[in-house]
């Protein structure tokens, strides 16, 4: 890679950001795509975003990605933010304006296309939603303003399930999500469900944990989609499969929200070989 004086730099604030996978998305796409963009991770200490972000526009750096914990806490610190990304309380990516940096929210239309390029609908379909906590927040607005047609929100804490299904149907205008304990999933009404794993439960070390572990509830599911994908193959989604339905990981939801916030620092569309090769690299680290 070659860095120069008209080289852009882009990074991540997160705390811990030493095992992100970012940097190989972006500075990849720099490449093939023959940018002057280097992409660098940037661990931000508690307390510490606001000056983080300011510092940063005086750097002139074009955009910055955000991870956890700071999802919610960088909005504070924005000169603007778009319309989804207030609605669903979480920004993931920063673009540069002249005055500071106007926040969006590529993770949710990443697992859109993720979901897209899988095959997987969301539009008139019954959804099982497991988690109610920030990610899992972000997928109930996304089914609920795709369409789906109910979303069982399952959350092994009932009171935070019925605060995202109030919050999410009452931004939304439609009644569609249905809270409920997890250990209630026997109640719901019979046929053939899309679950959605928003909890962290099985996320590695602990590879050996599911949310569910009852079989009965994989019998109910025609595809299960893992948020994680660390492991590469989840208990959940092994479960899912031995039941005859069709897992997929979270990968490519990491990888699409790291290329709409390559389109957006950048005003490009990233084409699909592209978007293949990046994908082939990631999943090159789960390989070896
Ligand atoms: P994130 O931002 O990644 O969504 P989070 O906001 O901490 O993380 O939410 C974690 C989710 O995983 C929550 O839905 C949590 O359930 P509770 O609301 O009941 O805490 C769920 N979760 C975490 N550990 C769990 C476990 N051992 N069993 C069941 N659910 C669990």
């Amino acid at each position: 890679m070659k860095i120069d004086g008209k080289t852009n730099v882009c990074g991540l604030i997160g705390n811990p950001v030493e095992h992100t996978l970012s940097p190989m998305i972006h500075n990849t796409l720099a490449e093939r795509m023959g940018h002057h963009l280097v992409y660098v991770p940037f661990p931000v200490e508690e307390g510490k975003v606001p000056q983080a972000v300011a510092g940063a526009h005086a750097l002139n750096i074009l955009g910055l990605n955000v991870t956890v914990p700071y999802k919610s806490e960088v909005i504070e610190s924005l000169q603007d933010i778009d319309t989804l990304a207030r609605d669903i309380g979480a920004v993931n990516t920063l673009v540069r304006t002249d005055g500071g940096y106007k926040g969006y929210n590529t993770d949710m239309e990443g697992l859109y296309r993720a979901m897209l390029s899988e095959g997987v609908a969301i539009e008139g379909e019954q959804i099982i939603l497991l988690g109610a906590g920030g990610a899992a927040r972000a997928v109930a607005y996304l089914c609920a303003t795709k369409g789906a047609d109910k979303v069982y929100l399952l959350n092994r804490t009932f009171d935070k399930a019925q605060t995202v299904a109030a919050e999410v149907n009452g931004r939304t205008g439609r009644k569609v999500i249905i809270p409920m304990c997890t250990k209630d999933y026997t109640k719901l009404p019979g046929g053939k469900y899309l679950a959605i794993q928003g909890t962290s439960v099985g996320l590695a070390p602990n590879v050996n944990d599911a949310v569910i572990e009852d079989r009965a509830f994989y019998e109910m599911l025609h595809t299960g989609f893992d948020l994680i994908y660390s492991p590469w193959e989840t208990k959940f989604m092994r479960l899912t499969k031995e039941h005859g339905g069709q897992a997929y990981n979270g990968l490519k939801m990491l990888l699409y929200q790291g290329i709409i916030a390559y389109e957006l620092w950048n005003d490009v569309q990233v084409s699909k070989e592209d978007a293949q090769a990046v994908y082939e690299k990631l999943k090159g680290q789960f390989m070896q």
